[in-house]
C-alpha cells in the first residue's frame, strides 16, 4: 500500500528520537565503545517480589487466560482506589477507575473519550512527546504553552490562560514532568483545575511519576475538592514498580466518564492484560511504598549529576523536585538534535534533544538519572566537560 494513503496528520508526526539513538548506541557498543545512556525514562529497579510471585501464581489460575471485565479486575480497582485516597487524598472509588494497558493507553483512552477531533488541547511545554503525538493522531490540535519559569519549570495558570480559546477542550498536566522533573505546585495546580472547570475545560493530569517526588509531597489533581467536574488522572505501574513491560496503568475519572470510556476500552483492547493486573494488585497491596524505598539512591544520583554539571560553564540546571530527569540548558545551542548526535558520536553519550519536547525545548538536553548509576553519571559529566571544552 502507498504511504500516501496514510493521512497527512499521521505522516507528519515525528517519532521521538529514542529508537535511532538507541540503535546507534547498540552499534557503537558492538564496536567496543563504552556508551553511557542518559536517554532512558525508566528507573533502575526490577518489579517488587510481591508482583513477581503473584504473576507466577496467576499462571495456575484459569482466570488469567480469559478476558477480565472491561474496566479491570474489581479487586484491583477497589484496592487502588483506597490507596489513592490514602496517599493523594483523591476521593476515589472503584467505579472511578479503568485499568488500562499502561499510562500511554490511559491517555489515549481519556483523549478519545473526551476530546473532539478539531478541538484544541493545551500542553504546557516542554511537553511529553507522546502527549502531543496522541493529540495530533486523534485529529485535535496540540497547542504548545511554554512554561514561563525556565528555572523551576513549574507550570502556572498565567502560562496557560493566553492560549485558552473557545475551541479549547483540554489542558494536559504532566506531574512531575517528563522531561523537566518539575512537579505541579499545589496552589497553581488547584487554580488551573478551578479556572479550567469554570470554562468547561477538562484537565488531564498525567501522574506517571507521582511516586518520584523527592522533596515535599506529590500533589494530585484529584485532591481538589470538585475534581470530578473536570479532572482525569493518568497513572501507571510502569515506573513506580519497574513494570514497564507489563503494560498496566489506569485512568481515574468520575464514574460517569469511566462508564463512557469503557465503550472505547472495549473497542480498543477489551481489557488490560490479566496477568499484569494480578501482579499489579499484589504490588498495590504489599508494595505501595516500593519506589520510595529507592528515593535515597535517586537523590544521590541527582546530586552527582548536579555537581558534575555545575562544573561545566555552558550548562545550566537547577535540580527539580521529582521525576527522573535533568532538563539542561546549553548556552549557545540552537540545534539540540545535532548536539545529541555529536554527543553520541564523540562522547559516546545518549542524551535526548530538548527540541523533541516542543519548540520551547530547543537549546536544551534531557538527561535521565533513573537508570545510570552514580559512577556512570560521574563519568558522563566528565565526558560532557571534555566535549564542551573542545566544542
Ligand atoms: C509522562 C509519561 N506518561 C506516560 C508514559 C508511558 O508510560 P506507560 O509505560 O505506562 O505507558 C511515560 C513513559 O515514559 C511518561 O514519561
Amino acid at each position: 500500500m502507498r504511504s500516501t494513503l496514510v493521512p497527512s496528520r499521521i505522516r507528519n508526526l515525528d517519532l521521538p528520537p529514542f529508537d535511532p539513538l538507541n540503535r546507534r548506541a547498540a552499534e557503537l557498543r558492538a564496536a567496543g565503545r563504552r556508551v553511557i545512556s542518559l536517554g532512558q525514562a525508566v528507573p533502575f529497579f526490577a518489579p517488587p517480589p510481591s508482583a513477581l510471585a503473584a504473576a507466577r501464581a496467576a499462571l495456575d489460575t484459569p482466570e488469567v487466560h480469559r478476558y477480565a471485565t472491561d474496566p479491570g479486575l474489581p479487586s484491583l480497582r477497589t484496592l487502588l482506589a483506597e490507596r489513592l485516597a490514602e496517599t493523594t487524598r483523591a476521593d476515589a472509588a472503584a467505579d472511578d477507575l479503568v485499568i488500562t494497558a499502561g499510562g500511554n493507553h490511559a491517555f489515549a483512552l481519556a483523549l478519545t473519550t473526551l476530546v473532539d477531533p478539531g478541538s484544541e488541547v493545551i500542553l504546557p511545554a516542554p511537553y511529553f512527546t507522546n502527549h502531543q503525538m496522541m493529540v495530533v493522531a486523534l485529529g485535535a490540535t496540540a497547542i504548545e504553552a511554554p512554561v514561563g519559569d525556565r528555572t523551576t519549570f513549574a507550570v502556572r495558570w498565567s502560562d496557560l490562560e493566553p492560549h485558552v480559546t473557545p475551541r479549547t477542550k483540554a489542558i494536559v498536566l504532566c506531574n512531575p514532568s517528563n522531561p523537566t522533573g518539575a512537579p505541579v505546585e499545589a496552589q497553581e495546580g488547584s487554580r488551573i483545575v478551578r479556572e479550567a472547570a469554570g470554562r468547561d475545560v477538562v484537565v488531564i493530569s498525567d501522574e506517571t511519576y507521582m511516586q518520584f517526588v523527592y522533596d515535599g509531597a506529590h500533589w494530585s489533581a484529584a485532591s481538589v475538592a470538585h475534581w470530578r467536574r473536570n479532572v482525569v488522572v493518568i497513572g501507571t505501574f510502569s515506573k513506580s514498580f519497574g513494570m514497564m513491560g507489563w503494560r498496566v496503568g489506569y485512568m481515574l475519572a468520575d464514574a460517569s466518564v469511566c462508564e463512557q470510556a469503557i465503550k472505547v476500552q472495549d473497542a480498543m483492547i477489551i481489557c488490560a492484560p490479566v496477568v499484569s493486573q494480578m501482579a499489579a494488585e499484589a504490588a498495590v497491596r504489599e508494595s505501595w511504598g516500593y519506589a520510595a524505598s529507592f528515593h535515597g539512591e535517586l537523590r544521590r544520583r541527582r546530586r552527582v549529576l548536579a555537581d558534575g554539571l555545575a562544573d561545566i560553564s555552558r550548562l545550566r540546571w537547577t535540580p527539580t523536585r521529582g521525576g527522573l530527569f535533568a532538563f539542561v540548558h546549553v548556552e549557545g545551542c540552537t540545534d539540540s538534535t545535532r548536539l545529541s548526535h555529536e554527543l553520541i558520536e564523540r562522547a559516546y553519550l545518549v542524551t535526548i534533544p530538548g527540541a523533541s519536547f516542543g519548540s520551547s525545548g530547543e537549546g536544551s538536553l534531557r538527561l535521565s538519572y533513573g537508570y545510570a548509576d552514580a559512577d556512570d553519571l560521574t563519568e558522563a559529566t566528565q565526558r560532557l566537560a571534555r566535549f564542551f571544552r573542545s566544542a
